[in-house]
């Protein structure tokens, strides 16, 4: 099957569709004949692009909806099925970075990462994922985790951790859906991207105390990785090809990704402590 036999037509319910990967997604989503239901707390970005999108002759509709509140995402869920039908793919995509050491990391910032990126993929689940195994019609989840949920990073901690989380979250899931007998029309994946062009480092949080200078350097640092980011259109081709071939981990970039995931299994399976790293983390030649 390719992407366009398995997301030709159906509901795609898209969190953090405003910017970065959630647009590009929603993009093509709606390029390969999918309704969209563009959901973010970016009324406006949502908005824009749903004219966008309309303009192009699709079918895309905007949902204002917070995902760290359970149950905003449990109404957004009931509505959409009452009034769009069956949820073809869901993607629990919104999520938010954090900077500074984590001693330095304030708390609020730490509750917004673990909200956003970890409950937030949580509730999309809990709300979504009784109406899809109810119904006999075939359906995707897809979890953003990332490259940095299976690396380490200093200055990144707190996402980094939420990543993993989301990654051990979706594989758990996987095996779940299976073990209650689902898993004949309930698909879940986990998506890793590498580095695709978005705000993500932008509104990320960082420290009002302590070390503020190492805080803004990691930043300054991943923004430069930005110039060989790849684009967001790009990166939803490559996921909803793979998605239609039927993998479980659904990779932006395979050479980039995958080296980390290398690296992660040799540092495990030899016991070894993680070992701080200096150099360039991202080489887009070899993504
Ligand atoms: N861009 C990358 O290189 C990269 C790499 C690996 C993983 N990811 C993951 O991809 C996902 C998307 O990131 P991005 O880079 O496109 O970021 P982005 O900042 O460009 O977009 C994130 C969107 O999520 C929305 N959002 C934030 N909090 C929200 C909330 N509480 N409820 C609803 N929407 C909310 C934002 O308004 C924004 O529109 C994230 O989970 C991120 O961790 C991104």
């Amino acid at each position: 099957m390719n992407a366009r036999q398995l997301f030709g037509g159906g509901v795609a319910v898209i969190t953090g569709a405003g910017a970065g990967i959630g647009a590009g997604l929603a993009r093509h989503a709606s390029r390969l004949g999918m309704t969209t239901v563009l959901v973010d707390v970016d009324a406006a970005a949502i908005a824009a692009l749903r004219d966008e999108l309309r303009a192009a002759g699709a079918s895309a509709v905007d949902k204002v909806c917070d995902v760290r509140d359970a149950e905003a995402v449990q109404a957004l869920a009931d509505e959409v099925y009452r009034d769009l039908g069956p949820v073809r793919l869901l993607v629990n995509n919104a999520g938010v970075e954090q900077f500074g050491y984590l001693w330095d990391t304030p708390v609020e910032n730490w509750r917004r990462v673990v909200d956003v990126n970890i409950n937030g993929v949580f509730h999309g689940i809990r709300a979504f994922l009784p109406h899809m195994m109810a119904g006999d019609t075939p359906a995707w989840v897809w979890n953003l985790s990332s490259i940095g949920g299976v690396a380490v990073v200093p200055l990144q901690a707190a996402y980094i951790m939420s990543k993993h989380a989301v990654l051990a979250l979706t594989e758990c899931l996987h095996l779940e859906v299976q073990a209650a007998g689902h898993a004949d029309h309930v698909h879940v994946q986990a998506v890793l991207p590498g580095a695709v062009v978005s705000n993500i480092f932008e509104s990320a949080g960082g420290v009002d105390g302590g070390d503020t200078s190492a805080a803004e350097t990691q930043r300054a640092a991943m923004l430069d990785i930005k110039a060989g980011a790849m684009d967001p259109l790009v990166a939803a081709e490559v996921v909803f090809d793979q998605a239609a071939q039927g993998r479980f981990y659904l990779i932006t970039q395979p050479d980039y990704v995958g080296s980390a995931m290398t690296e992660r299994a040799r540092v495990l399976t030899t016991h070894e402590a993680p070992r701080l790293r200096t150099e360039r983390r991202f080489d887009p030649a070899q993504s």
